[in-house]
C-alpha cells in the first residue's frame, strides 16, 4: 500500500497537497501535526470522498520530545503492520514571519525549532522506514534567498549558524527579527535537503532529497499573526499584482499543493534529489537557490551543530547517514 507522512498536512499548501495524493494513487496517508482536531476532520474528509485510509500522529515539529514521541509512535504502526513503508516524508509544517520571538520546550528559538531542527530530527528517526526508492520533500521559501525581492522583503537570511538560531535574544540582547529567523530558518531547511542529498548518494541509497519553494500565498494559515484588516488587504487581487510587479514568488494553492504532490510520488521527479523547485506565477520549474545554500562546509557544520542540538543518539542514526 502506498503511504505518504507529511507534516502540517491539515491546511493550506499541505491539505491542498494531501487532497491531491489522495486523487491520485497514494492509498494511505499520515498526517503528522499538532491539532488533533483539524486533523481528524481532514481525515474524515478523506476517507469519505476517497476512501483513502488515514493515520494521524501527534507532533509539534518545535518539540524535539515530541518528535522521539512521534517517530516511536509510527515505529509502533510500523511494527503491528497499520502502516507500510514510506513513499515519501514531506516536511511541510512552518511559518511564522511576524510575531515576536518565542522559544521551544527546549529553549530553542520557535521558528527554527519548528520550521528546521524537529525535521532535522524527524528525518534522522525515519529514514530507514522509507522504500528504498523514496522522497523527502522539504517545504523551503524563497526567503530564504537574500539577494531576491522575497529574502529583502521579510529581511535577508544571515549566517545559518544552529547554536546562535538557536539561542537569538536569549542573552538579553536584541533578537533577529521575525521576518530573519523565519528566512534562515528556510536557508537551513535547504543547506540540510542538499547535504541529505550528497550523504545518501554517497551511501549508494536510491532516496532522494528535494527542496521546494511554494511561492507566496496569502490565501493559507501563513498570514495568521497579522491583523485580520492586514490580511484581507494581503488577499486582494491588488496586492497580488503589486507583488508580482515588485518581483515576489507567487505561488497558487492549487498548483503550489498539487506540485508538492508532484515531487513526492511523480515519476517525472525521479531525479529530482539535490534540486530545489520553485511555484512562481503559474508556472512550476526547478530553481538555482541561493549561493549560500550550495556551500558544503556551511551545510557540514550545520549537520554537526544540529546534531549536538538534538541530541542525536548514535543509535538513533541511520547507519546510512553516518
Ligand atoms: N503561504 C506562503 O506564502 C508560503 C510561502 C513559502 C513557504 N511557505 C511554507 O509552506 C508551508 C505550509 O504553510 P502554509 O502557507 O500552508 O500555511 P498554513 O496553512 O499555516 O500551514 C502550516 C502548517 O504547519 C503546521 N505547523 C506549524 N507549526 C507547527 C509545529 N510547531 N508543529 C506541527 N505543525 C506545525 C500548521 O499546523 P497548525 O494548524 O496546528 O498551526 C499548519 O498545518 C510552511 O512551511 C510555510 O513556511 C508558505
Amino acid at each position: 500500500m502506498s503511504t505518504v507522512l507529511i507534516t502540517g498536512g491539515h491546511s493550506g499548501i499541505g491539505l491542498e497537497c494531501v487532497k491531491r495524493l489522495a486523487l491520485d494513487s497514494i492509498e494511505h496517508i499520515v498526517l503528522a501535526g499538532r491539532s488533533p482536531d483539524r486533523m481528524k476532520e481532514v481525515a474524515n474528509q478523506l476517507r469519505q470522498d476517497h476512501g483513502t485510509k488515514v493515520s494521524i500522529l501527534q507532533l509539534d515539529t518545535s518539540s524535539l520530545v515530541s518528535v522521539r514521541e512521534a517517530a516511536a509512535q509510527f515505529r509502533s504502526l510500523l511494527k503491528s503492520g497499520d502502516v507500510e513503508p514510506l513513499q515519501a516524508i514531506l516536511c511541510n509544517a512552518g511559518g511564522r514571519a511576524f510575531g515576536a520571538v518565542q522559544y521551544s520546550l527546549e529553549g530553542y528559538e520557535e521558528t527554527f525549532a519548528s520550521n528546521y531542527l524537529g525535521h532535522f530530527l524527524l528525518v534522522h528517526l525515519l529514514i530507514d522506514t522509507l522504500a528504498d526508492n523514496g522522497r523527502i520533500v522539504f517545504t523551503a521559501s524563497g526567503t530564504h534567498d537574500p539577494d531576491t525581492r522575497d529574502g529583502k522583503a521579510v529581511g535577508p537570511a544571515v549566517e545559518p549558524d544552529a547554536g546562535m538560531l538557536a539561542a537569538t535574544g536569549k542573552d538579553g540582547g536584541k533578537p533577529l527579527s521575525a521576518g530573519v529567523r523565519y528566512a534562515t530558518a528556510k536557508l537551513c531547511i535547504i543547506l540540510f535537503a542538499y547535504e541529505l542529498h550528497r550523504r545518501l548518494r554517497k551511501a549508494g541509497s536510491g532516496i532522494s532529497s528535494i527542496a521546494f519553494d511554494p511561492g507566496s500565498i496569502s490565501e493559507t494559515g501563513f498570514l495568521r499573526g497579522l491583523p485580520a484588516p492586514l490580511r484581507m488587504i494581503a488577499r486582494s487581487a491588488f496586492a497580488k499584482w503589486m507583488m508580482k510587479r515588485a518581483g515576489i514568488t507567487v505561488g497558487s494553492l492549487d498548483l503550489s499543493g498539487a506540485s508538492l504532490a508532484k515531487l513526492a510520488i511523480d515519476p517525472a521527479y525521479t531525479h529530482g534529489s539535490g534540486k530545489y523547485f520553485q511555484v512562481n506565477d503559474g508556472s512550476f520549474n526547478e530553481m538555482r537557490s541561493a549561493t549560500m545554500s550550495y556551500d558544503e562546509e556551511r551545510a557540514a557544520r550545520l549537520w554537526r551543530d544540529s546534531k549536538q542540538l538534538v541530541d542525536l543518539k548514535t543509535e538513533d542514526e541511520c547507519p546510512l547517514l553516518r
